[in-house]
C-alpha cells in the first residue's frame, strides 16, 4: 500500500467526471488500498478515486475508526430529508462551510469483488457518502454553497 497525491481545488482532474469501473482486477484493489492509506495518513474521513487523479468511480469512507465502507459505481436509489451541516474536504484543504444534504440516501453498490449490494445511510454517513458521490461527477463542497462559492473566487480557483 502506498499513499497517493492528493489533487487539490484548481486542477482540472476535479473537474471530470469518473468513468464506471469496469474490471474487479488487482489494479482495483491496489487503487482502493493505496485510497484508504492515503485518506488515513491525510486525516480523512472519505476519499473519492478522483482525488489521487484516477477518474474512476471508486470511493472510501470511514465508518469508524479502522472499520471503512468501499463503494464502487453507486447509484442513489432514494433520499429523504434536507439537513446542512458542516464539511471539509482533503482536496480544499482548511476551508469548511455549511451544506444542504439529504438526511437520508439508499444506495446500490458494488464492493471490491464486484459483488452489488444496497445500503442505507442516515445523517453523518449520508453527508459523506453523497460528498464523496459529487466527487465522481466532478462536483465539489465549495460549489453549493454562497460561502464556497466566495472562497473559489477569493482564490482564483473554479
Ligand atoms: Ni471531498
Amino acid at each position: 500500500m502506498a499513499t497517493r497525491k492528493i489533487v487539490v481545488l484548481g486542477n482540472d482532474t476535479l473537474r471530470k467526471k469518473s468513468k464506471p469501473v469496469l474490471a474487479f482486477d488487482e489494479s482495483l484493489v491496489v487503487l482502493l488500498d493505496d485510497m484508504k492509506t492515503t485518506m488515513i495518513e491525510r486525516k480523512g474521513v472519505g476519499i473519492a478515486a478522483v482525488q489521487v487523479g484516477v477518474l474512476r468511480r471508486a470511493i472510501i469512507i470511514e465508518l469508524e475508526e479502522g472499520e471503512y465502507l468501499e463503494i464502487i459505481n453507486p447509484q442513489i436509489l432514494k433520499t429523504k430529508g434536507k439537513v446542512s451541516d458542516a464539511e471539509g474536504c482533503l482536496s480544499v484543504p482548511g476551508f469548511y462551510c455549511d451544506v444542504p444534504r439529504p438526511r437520508y440516501v439508499k444506495i446500490r453498490a458494488f464492493d471490491r469483488n464486484g459483488n452489488e449490494f444496497e445500503f442505507e445511510a442516515e445523517d453523518y454517513l449520508a453527508r459523506c457518502v453523497c460528498h464523496e458521490m459529487d466527487h465522481l461527477d466532478g462536483v465539489l463542497f465549495v460549489d453549493l454553497t454562497e460561502e464556497g462559492r466566495k472562497y473559489k473566487k477569493e482564490n482564483g480557483v473554479i
